[in-house]
């Protein structure tokens, strides 16, 4: 069935856009002729109702609180994927066969090493740099190191940066890790899973055999398949919008790395955990809680909120579990956990928190995990920033291929100055 058009009156002008439905989720109002049409453009600036693109990865219904990559709920997949395979189904748009998975898991783990000369890039930075400002720098030159894999126009040089950037990012994180605390670089050990191999790298050092914890192997690829995507976020967009223009693939996902850096997107973890530490004792919660809700003071609940979810982030459920599950293993008791179990339960119970729809997002539970494993705060960006690359360049290359594709051009209401002639400096 085709939509009704919308009718959009400006003026004395009556112009009709065509409308069009997805799979599933709200149509859009196809506005693309509606500059030459009336001369008017939209105005949108957070882009509360706009769709950016089209796109066949992943689905949120943040009403419902629903996830879903390529079709699967991402409850299903954290329990029963396993993050590489889940690389493989964004990339691909499919599960993988056992073949097909054991000859993806292969290519990535070859891929693993990086260029030697790479290393001499970190001596460049101080040793108290931020590892996410490390990140930026790192993964940005790596275009400088690959040059047969940035031809963005063959599929086949697409395909290999892509798993160039899977595969090295756990080794370029771990070695921004082992840069800030002084210890030496632990190559990739390919025996390993994944994810057992990041942890060695981490947290190994050469002069003991480094064992890795099964339950801490699985929480932690449980945490990437969590925030492997989440179709147009914020650093999703940068990446798309800086790969509009045909630049490189390693400097897109460069400039992914800066946007989810800050606080309101990737560091909220960071921000998080901080909150919770702050606030260190349940007693102390109602006192934060009246400070989220004064709109005089700028502090906020971090880890709460969500520009889509307007009920419970499916992750978030997921973490929660995760989370109970490493303290269970490692016998852990640390009083930040009852702090955000209670802080949890207070602001949904609270008529502010309930009103405006704020709920535990992603981020809320997964400093506390990350702490226990023994991640230090200014890591927690740079493992999201690890297991989003597959989304990042899942989104990159399906962009790329879009035979509609432009570049990413947004217009303004302009509110300065009209035109007026210069004045000489001696006369102003
Ligand atoms: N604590 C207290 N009040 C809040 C919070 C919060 N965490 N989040 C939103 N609000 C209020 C906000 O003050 C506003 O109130 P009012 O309508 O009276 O002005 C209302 O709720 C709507 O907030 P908004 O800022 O207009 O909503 P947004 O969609 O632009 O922002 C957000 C979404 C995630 C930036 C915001 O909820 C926030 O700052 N949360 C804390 C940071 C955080 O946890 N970020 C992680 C996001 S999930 C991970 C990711 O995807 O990167």
């Amino acid at each position: 069935m085709t939509n009704a058009p919308a009718k959009i009156s400006i003026g004395d002008k009556t112009v009709e856009a065509p409308v069009r439905s997805g799979t599933i989720g709200p149509d859009v109002v196809d506005i693309r002729k509606l500059y030459g049409q009336t001369g008017a453009f939209t105005f949108d600036p957070g882009f509360m109702s706009t769709a950016a693109c089209e796109s066949g990865l992943t689905y949120i219904d943040g009403d419902e609180g629903i996830l879903l990559h390529r079709g699967y709920p991402i409850g299903q997949l954290a329990e029963q994927s396993s993050f590489l395979e889940v690389c493989y189904l964004l990339l691909n748009g499919e599960l993988p066969s056992k073949g097909e998975l054991d000859t993806f898991t292969r290519t990535i783990t070859r891929h693993t090493m990086v260029h030697e000369q790479l290393s001499t890039f970190y001596r460049g930075f101080r040793r108290d740099a931020h590892p996410m400002a490390i990140m930026c720098g790192v993964v940005g030159a790596l275009s400088a190191f690959y040059h047969d894999s940035t031809d963005i126009a063959d599929p086949e040089q697409r395909r290999i940066a892509s798993h160039r950037l899977i595969a090295k990012m756990p080794t370029i994180a771990a070695m921004a890790y082992k840069y800030s605390v002084g210890q030496p670089f632990v190559y990739p050990d390919n025996k390993l899973s994944y994810t057992g191999n990041f942890l060695k790298m981490t947290f190994g050092v050469p002069a003991e055999e480094y064992v890795v914890h099964p339950a801490i192997e699985a929480a932690m690829d449980r945490i990437f398949i969590l925030h492997a995507d989440h179709e147009q976020n914020a650093s999703t967009s940068t990446v798309r919008l800086a790969g509009s223009s045909g630049a490189n693939p390693f400097a897109c996902i460069a400039a992914g790395i800066a946007c989810l850096w800050g606080p309101a997107h990737g560091g909220a973890n960071e921000a998080a955990l901080n909150m919770l530490r702050e606030i260190g004792t349940p007693d102390r919660i109602p006192h934060y809680i009246a400070r989220a809700k004064d709109k005089n003071d700028p502090f906020r609940l971090m880890g709460f909120g969500h520009r889509v979810y307007k009920n419970y982030d499916p992750r978030a459920t997921v973490m929660q579990q995760t989370l109970r599950e490493v303290f269970d293993a490692l016998k852990l008791k640390d009083p930040v956990f009852d702090v955000a179990l209670q802080l949890e339960e207070m602001a949904l119970n609270d008529p502010y928190f309930i009103e405006k729809k704020l709920f535990p997002n992603v981020d809320f539970y997964s400093g506390v995990i990350l702490s226990a494993i023994g991640f230090p705060t200014e890591m927690f960006t740079v493992l999201f920033a690890l297991a989003r690359t597959v989304g990042w360049v899942a989104q990159w290359n399906e962009m790329i291929s879009d035979p509609e594709q432009k570049i990413g051009r947004p217009r303004q209401l302009y509110t300065g100055p009209v035109q007026r002639d210069y004045v000489a400096i001696d006369k102003r």
